[in-house]
C-alpha cells in the first residue's frame, strides 16, 4: 500500500516532535475556542507554533490560537497529596469549516498519539440544549452524534492509521468520565454529562435544527471534536470530551448567537474548570 499524504505528513511531524522533546507525554489536552489561556502558566510552558512544526497548520479563526505547549503540571488532590505529570497542551484546533478535509482536521491529534500519547483530552465550546442546565459549566461528553457527513477513516484520509471500520461503541472513555465527575464533586463545582451533537459549521443551528438535536437527546452542539475523536479511536488512544457550555442553542432563550459571545463566555472558562481539567489529566489511569 502506498504511503496517503496524510501518513507522511504525520511521519513529518512525528519526526519533529521526537527531536524537539524527546519523550511524548502521556497526555495532551486539546484546548478550544476561549479556553487557550485559562490554564495557569501556559504561556510560560515550553512551545513550538504549529507552523515551525512540519506538517501542522495555523488557525484561521479569531480567537484561536496555534501552538503546541507542553509542561509538568502540578496538582494537590483533596487527600493533600501532591501529584505531578507531563502533559501536552494543543492550543487551538482545525476546523472542517475553515475547509479542511477530515485528514487535516484530525492532523494533529494523529501526530501526537503516533508520537506515543495514549490519552486525548478533547475541549470545545458549545451550545447548551439543555435550558435547565447553567452556563459557563462543563458538560462531560458521554456519546457524539456525528452529524458533520465527514469521517477521517474515508478513503486515504485514513489509511494505515488503524482499523477501516472502527468500533465506536464506548469512544469516551466510561472510567474518565467518572473520575471527572468526582474531581468535580471533590471540588464542589457541578459538572453535567450528556451526548454532544457534531456539526460542520459555520453557521449556529436555526431554532428548528435546535429543538431536533434536543429530541435526539443531545445535550451541548458544536462544530469540532467528533472527528477527532473517531481519529483517536482508530489508533487505540483513550478518549475524553468536555464541552465549556457558553449559550444556549438558538431559540431556547430568544437571544441570538454571535463568536463574540462564545469567546467571551469562553474565556471566562473559569479557574475553576481549569482546576478540574488539570487534576484530571494528571490523574487519569492510562
Ligand atoms: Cl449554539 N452551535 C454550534 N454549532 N456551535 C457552538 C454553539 C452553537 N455555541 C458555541 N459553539
Amino acid at each position: 500500500m502506498s504511503q496517503s499524504k496524510y501518513m507522511k505528513k504525520v511521519i513529518q511531524s512525528v519526526d519533529f516532535l521526537k527531536n524537539w522533546h524527546g519523550k511524548a507525554p502521556e497526555i495532551a489536552i486539546v484546548l478550544g475556542s476561549g479556553l487557550s489561556d485559562a490554564i495557569p502558566g501556559i504561556n510560560e510552558m515550553k512551545s513550538a507554533k504549529y507552523s515551525e512544526i512540519p506538517g501542522f497548520k495555523g488557525s484561521t479563526v479569531q480567537g484561536h490560537k496555534g501552538d503546541l505547549r507542553i509542561g509538568e503540571i502540578k496538582v494537590t488532590m483533596p487527600d493533600g497529596f501532591k501529584k505531578s505529570r507531563e502533559i501536552a497542551f494543543l492550543r487551538g484546533r482545525n476546523h472542517a469549516y475553515e475547509g479542511n478535509d477530515a485528514g487535516e482536521v484530525v492532523h494533529n491529534i494523529r501526530s501526537l498519539i503516533s508520537w506515543g500519547v495514549k490519552g486525548i483530552i478533547l475541549t470545545n465550546a458549545a451550545g447548551c440544549l439543555n435550558t435547565e442546565w447553567e452556563l459557563g459549566k462543563m458538560m462531560i461528553i458521554t456519546d457524539h452524534i456525528n452529524s458533520t457527513a465527514l469521517s477521517p477513516l474515508n478513503g486515504e484520509f485514513g489509511e494505515g492509521f488503524g482499523a477501516q471500520f472502527v468500533d465506536m461503541s464506548s469512544s469516551y472513555d466510561k472510567k474518565w468520565q467518572k473520575q471527572f465527575e468526582d474531581i468535580a464533586h471533590s471540588l464542589d463545582q457541578k459538572i453535567y454529562s450528556g451526548i454532544y451533537y457534531g456539526v460542520l459549521g459555520a453557521h449556529y443551528e436555526t431554532p428548528a435544527e435546535i429543538r431536533m438535536f434536543k429530541s435526539f437527546g443531545a445535550g451541548a452542539v458544536g462544530m469540532s471534536t467528533v472527528l477527532e475523536t473517531i481519529a483517536a479511536r482508530q489508533m487505540g488512544a483513550k478518549v475524553a470530551g468536555l464541552s465549556c457550555l457558553t449559550n444556549y442553542g438558538a431559540g431556547l432563550k430568544h437571544e441570538q448567537l454571535s463568536h463574540n459571545e462564545v469567546m467571551d463566555m469562553g474565556n471566562r472558562f473559569s479557574h475553576d474548570m481549569a482546576n478540574i481539567v488539570l487534576k484530571a489529566a494528571v490523574t487519569l489511569e492510562i
